[in-house]
């Protein structure tokens, strides 16, 4: 069972560690982050750490193996992951990966096959940013060669979690404004999703609100309130997506990010809108979702409602306004991006495609892209 706590990490870590006796930690962090975010006083603590932040922003398989190696070598018997989604999912799979004795290229077929394993080591998760709800999640993404994978295991959710503001306050604009973004599409496409309880429909209404209310002055003038309350807002998204998963505008943002180099919150945000029209547009002909299409556009409408606004044209100002205002441009051209097949063709993976409420086709996507083009 995860135990989640909100106040300072250092004492808060103290306590945690104080109870398990680690012989060694194994310590995942970012690189420039954990310097600014003011997370290094952990290394103070009176414990034996090992860190290990050699991982891209989009971790990858190569990342895996060299930290199941250090783990290995260094006989870690705890991991603590601070930083971003990043830190947070590449420590989650070195951990299992590690105790299920996978290595070398061992690990790219683990990733491929996501097979049931033992969990790992107790892990901590302390974020540094309020975006992927990582720390609330059962699922890691990794990157082979630039094909996206998500690892999914129950015992992969954080055992801790640590919620300290403060770890937050120096998050530069940019990736405030686009971390805020990913936690706001994982709220918006959990309500819609195929999978989607009435548990996670309430996790997702609360990250909703709260987002609208806190993320523009999170960006342009931050101070400890609503950075608190982004962070509870991407906690609330992460445990959202945990039971429902996410929809086309993840599965259509990877190629975005690996291709064109758009942060992944900005990336998801890009289809956001397109999305809840066409979502709307579910008839029983294209219906995925078994409760029915009136059911699918009686969620669509609900979000529209939480948007506080009064139909779905205006749902969409709602999107564009919002990112506008936070600095994100909503043109695939402002990114770069000149002919949408290379997406078009990246962007199905029918697990997630599956758990849209629509059936999207390539060339409903195809269409959709160009319309944002
Ligand atoms: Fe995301």
């Amino acid at each position: 069972m995860m135990q989640e706590f909100y106040g300072n990490c250092i004492g808060i870590l103290r306590k945690i560690l104080e109870k398990h006796k680690p012989k060694k930690v194994f310590l995942v962090t970012g690189k420039k982050s954990f310097e600014t975010s003011g997370a290094k006083a952990i290394e103070e603590l009176e414990f034996e750490f090992v860190r290990f932040s050699e991982f891209d922003v989009n971790p990858k398989v190569e990342d895996v193996k060299r930290g199941v190696e250090v783990f290995e070598k260094e006989e870690c018997d705890l991991v603590v992951a601070v930083g971003g989604g990043s830190a947070l999912d590449i420590a989650k799979v070195i951990n299992l990966f590690a105790a299920n004795e996978v290595r070398g290229d061992g690990c790219i077929e683990a990733i491929k096959e996501n097979k049931e394993m033992e969990k790992g080591s107790t892990f901590v998760a302390i974020p540094t940013t309020s975006g992927t709800g990582s720390e609330a999640t059962k699922f890691a993404v990794v990157y082979i060669d630039k094909t996206k994978y998500s690892v999914a295991h129950e015992n992969i959710i954080p055992d801790y979690a640590i919620m300290d503001v403060d770890l937050t306050m120096s998050l530069p604009q940019h990736q405030t404004a686009c971390t805020g973004m990913d936690a706001f599409c994982q709220a918006v496409e959990s309500y819609w999703a195929v999978n989607s309880t009435d548990e996670s429909k309430k996790y997702a209404r609360k990250a909703i609100e709260i987002i609208l209310k806190n993320l523009e002055r999170a960006v342009n003038n931050p101070n400890r309130d609503n950075r608190e309350a982004m962070m509870k807002a991407a906690n609330l998204a992460g445990k959202a997506i945990n039971i429902s998963r996410t929809t086309a505008c993840h599965a259509i943002s990877y190629p975005i990010t690996t291709y064109f180099n758009v942060p992944h919150g900005h990336a998801v945000a890009l289809t956001l809108g397109k999305m809840l029209v066409y979502n709307n547009g579910a008839g029983d002909e294209d219906c995925v979702d078994v409760r029915g299409a009136d059911f699918v556009r009686e969620a669509i409408k609900e979000i529209v409602d939480i948007f506080g606004a009064k139909d779905i044209e205006e749902g969409v100002r709602v999107i564009n306004e919002l990112m506008k205002n936070i600095g994100l441009t909503i043109k695939l051209s402002d990114v770069g991006v000149k002919d949408v097949e290379v997406i078009v063709e990246n962007g199905f993976n029918p697990d997630r495609m599956g758990n849209n409420p629509r059936r999207l086709t390539a060339e409903n996507l195809r269409n959709l892209l160009k319309e944002i083009l």
